[in-house]
């Protein structure tokens, strides 16, 4: 509850790749329009694409994933229009988003990233393969260190075409020899390489698993580590990937990657909103020198979570994948609250059920349609009752409200979703009319 009424968001530092300006600042790496895209079912056209880029720009993502641009030349157009439009539209603070492609860590691959992400004014190439012992073995049919020498010939070749944001990634880094990712991680630094991803591909982790991950490969870096930004890049198999991100976070990594409404791969990635409100909530008294992991300084990003709400209502719309009822944050049910012990004490005060308000993510607390307030369901009590048809303009004495009381949970008992404003005002009519 505390930052309740507190700024909930950061201001930028200055982007430079692989520099940490500001040890707390964790960067917004948004691949929604990637990974995001890759769920099944959920095809986006490239004007839907560049609409979604917009409203990731304005809600202050660091950098865009904008897509595979070797994957079709639909892809890429669209991964070069965001890079020619939303890449080049410098905003107030004088900031403009990293427009991001990935690319497998193959020469061809690379050459159609580069030249997707080129014209923005902050380009970066993201390629990757995999390092732990099922995908080498099987998938890939390479040595380690064969698997090595392509890692860093990848980042050799992005640099070599002019680009110097890499981002390297060792897919199925949550199921990868740490030692051998340091190898790999230590040889990447060396060829170029400024973020370096360490990728959860399977959920396979826990927090206490993964945190620890991203602080061993630090410290088994030495001093190249100071020369890159550790980032997490958590899928959600086990349901764990925002706790997975956060606790990457709490160990030195200085981005997240994530997607609104979580949508991405099987099971999802970690959600956007939940990382960016957690770290906007806990971020400033949980991580600092007096919060349980230790020293450390507090966390912040640069999201507003005002446009949190209108860009989850967008990629819901266009995706056509629906959100659960009770996903958090941006759920229908996120700031509903039906029993009437829990109705009582929001009429009374509304931190006693919620840690955030619905207007800090830009729903406006309204009536039960918004999304925003109190359902009047069975599990209610007479005093929301009571309250609701005061603020629609009924003065009852205690019988009438009482009568109608009971009338009302005889109706809810029955009636699926609780009971609107119609259905209160048909009571009372009820009420008034058999008094007569
Ligand atoms: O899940 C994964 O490993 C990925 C990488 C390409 C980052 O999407």
């Amino acid at each position: 509850t505390q930052a309740r009424h507190t700024t909930l968001h950061a201001k930028r530092p200055d982007y430079i790749p692989g520099v940490i300006s500001d040890p707390g600042y964790v960067r917004i790496f948004d691949t929604t329009l990637r990974d995001g895209e890759q769920s099944p079912g959920a095809t986006l056209t490239s004007n839907e694409k560049l609409d979604i880029a917009r409203m990731l720009a304005k809600l202050g993502v660091d950098i865009i994933e904008a897509g595979f641009p070797i994957a079709s030349p639909d892809d890429f157009d669209a991964v070069n229009q965001i890079a020619r439009v939303v890449g080049n539209e410098v905003d107030e603070d004088g900031y403009v988003p990293v427009i991001c492609g990935l690319s497998r860590a193959n020469p061809k691959d690379i050459e159609r990233a580069w030249e997707a992400v080129k014209p923005a004014v902050r380009p970066r190439v993201h390629t990757f393969i995999a390092t732990s012992p099922i995908h080498m073995e099987t998938k890939l049919k390479k040595t380690p260190d064969e698997v090595l020498q392509i890692a860093v010939d990848a980042v050799k070749f992005a640099k070599s075409l002019g680009c110097d944001d890499i981002e390297f990634s060792p897919e199925d880094a949550g199921r990868s020899d740490p030692e051998f990712l340091i190898k790999v991680l230590s040889a990447v630094v060396d060829a170029g390489a400024t973020t370096l991803n360490i990728p959860d591909t399977t959920g396979w982790n826990v927090p206490w698993e993964f945190g620890p991950l991203i602080q061993q490969l630090r410290e088994g870096l030495g001093e190249k580590a100071d020369r890159v930004v550790f980032s997490t890049h958590c899928q959600n198999d086990l349901g764990l990937s925002t706790a997975n991100s956060i606790a990457g976070a709490a160990h030195g990594a200085r981005q997240i990657e994530c997607t609104i409404n979580g949508i991405g791969e099987r099971a999802g990635n970690a959600a956007l909103e939940e990382v960016v409100m957690a770290l906007a909530l806990k971020g400033p008294t949980h991580f600092g020198a007096k919060g349980p992991c230790g020293e450390g300084p507090d966390l912040r990003t640069g999201i507003d979570p005002v446009h949190i709400t209108p860009t989850s209502n967008m990629v819901k719309e266009y995706t056509g994948m629906a959100v659960q009822p009770h996903k958090a944050i941006v759920g229908a049910n996120a700031f509903q609250h039906e029993s009437g012990i829990h109705q009582d004490g929001m009429i009374k005060n509304k931190q006693t059920y919620e840690i955030m308000t619905p207007e800090s993510i830009g729903l406006m607390r309204g009536d039960q349609q918004s999304g925003a307030g109190i359902v009047l369901g069975k599990h209610s009590g007479r005093n929301a009752v009571s309250t609701r048809l005061n603020e629609l303009g009924y003065e009852l004495d205690d019988d009438k409200l009482q009568a109608i009381f009971i009338r009302f949970k005889e109706v809810a008992e029955r009636k699926k979703g609780g009971l609107d404003d119609d259905d209160l005002e048909a009571l009372v009519a009820d009420e008034v009319y058999s008094a007569q």
